[in-house]
């Protein structure tokens, strides 16, 4: 019993160092959403973010492009964003258009709804791949291929195969497409990464905290549910795990996790739960690794459940030191003292 509470302190020290969270991919995408009420009335809205922060709006009465971020405008000159409304505009009419024959011609209904998604993606290894799906009234419908530079249909009705054909004959729209995903965004995103580096970079601590949730309904062979409530952190990569005496917990039905969910300050949270079997004398803690902890832990012990900032790591190594040398002292005295210790008077 005396070794998991002896033991376990020191895996907190060595944890409490171990490796940020690598860097992901960065996206710069544009999002559109088109409702067609009927043939002569529509709703657009356009939005650009660079990973999860909103950088562009569009008013697309008019294509007007409106910055939502000091550095978004940085990389084009005012002249190029304004040939940048004219391009989208041109775009945006013909593609009503297009919508409007195809469902004259299949006899498809109003009111629906297409949403694309436009961009392209920055790899740490320097590579990139630029994207632009589109799917009606939540199912994937058509996407454009940017190296072979033709529309592919993502299924078999005819609004989808006769978006293609038509999509497919406008070469011109087709090299305009390409140029933009593979240079234009490209590069605005690589602008993007530099002047908005301070936005880009903000980094906001998690708080956890751990507590046992209502046990399962009868019959099921785990009583306690533990959860790990972690949230208010900011970039959006996290990595959670439950230990179980020091070793992390290994995938598997005693893990749930609801996934990172977004708050509505711009942080996420994550709750991730333990199935923990009847009075097993194990000890458990949940261990949170983010980018803003510099390289250390978060360590929440069940049963000492308190939001702990990562410069107690250094305060948890010397308090398990002291832990460890009160231990050891008092080890001693009960071997020394064992012959004389009463046994133990049995309770009422
Ligand atoms: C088209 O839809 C709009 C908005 O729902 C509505 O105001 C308008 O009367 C409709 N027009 C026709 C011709 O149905
Ligand atoms: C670069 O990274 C991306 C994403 O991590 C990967 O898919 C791609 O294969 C990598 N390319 C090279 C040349 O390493
Ligand atoms: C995991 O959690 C979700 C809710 O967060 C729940 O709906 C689901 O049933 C859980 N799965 C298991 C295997 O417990």
């Amino acid at each position: 019993m005396l070794l998991p509470l002896l033991l376990l302190p020191w895996a907190w020290g060595a944890l409490a160092a171990s490796p940020p969270v690598p860097p992901g991919s960065l996206t710069l995408r544009l999002l559109k959403t088109t409702v067609f009420h009927n043939a002569s009335s529509r709703n657009v809205e356009g939005l650009a973010l660079v990973g999860d922060l909103e950088t562009h709006s569009m008013n697309c009465r008019t294509c007007e492009i409106r910055f939502l971020q000091p550095w978004a405008q940085q990389g084009l000159t005012p002249k190029q964003w304004q040939d940048l409304e004219t391009v989208l505009h041109d775009y945006l009419s013909k593609f009503i258009l297009l919508m409007n024959k195809v469902v004259k011609a299949e006899d498809e209904h109003y009111p629906f709804v297409i949403q694309a998604s436009i961009g392209c993606e920055l790899h740490p290894n320097g590579t990139s791949r630029h994207f632009c799906d589109a799917a009606v009234n939540g199912e994937d419908f058509i996407s454009f291929n940017v190296d072979e530079g033709t529309w592919v249909a993502q299924h078999w009705r005819k609004l989808a195969l006769n978006s293609r054909d038509f999509l497919n004959q406008d070469k011109g729209t087709i090299a305009m497409a390409q140029f933009l995903l593979r240079t234009t965004c490209v590069n605005e995103l690589k602008s993007f990464v530099q002047y908005g580096k301070e936005s880009l970079a903000r980094q906001e601590r998690p708080v956890a905290v751990v507590f046992a949730r209502a046990p399962p309904p009868a019959g099921t062979p785990a009583p306690v549910l533990l959860v790990c409530r972690v949230t208010g952190f900011y970039p959006r990569p996290v990595r959670v795990a439950w230990l179980q005496d020091g070793e992390e917990v290994g995938p598997g039905g005693r893990l749930n996790s609801s996934g990172i969910l977004p708050n509505a300050d711009l942080t996420y949270q994550l709750r991730s739960s333990l199935a923990v079997g009847p009075g097993a004398g194990h000890s458990y803690a949940c261990r949170v690794q983010h980018s803003s902890l510099g390289g250390r832990s978060l360590l929440i012990p069940w049963g000492h459940s308190r939001p702990w900032g990562p410069g107690l790591a250094v305060g948890i190594t010397l308090g398990a030191l002291a832990v460890a040398a009160v231990a050891v002292v008092l080890w001693w005295r009960m071997r020394r003292g064992h012959q004389d210790v009463p046994p133990e008077e049995p309770r009422a």
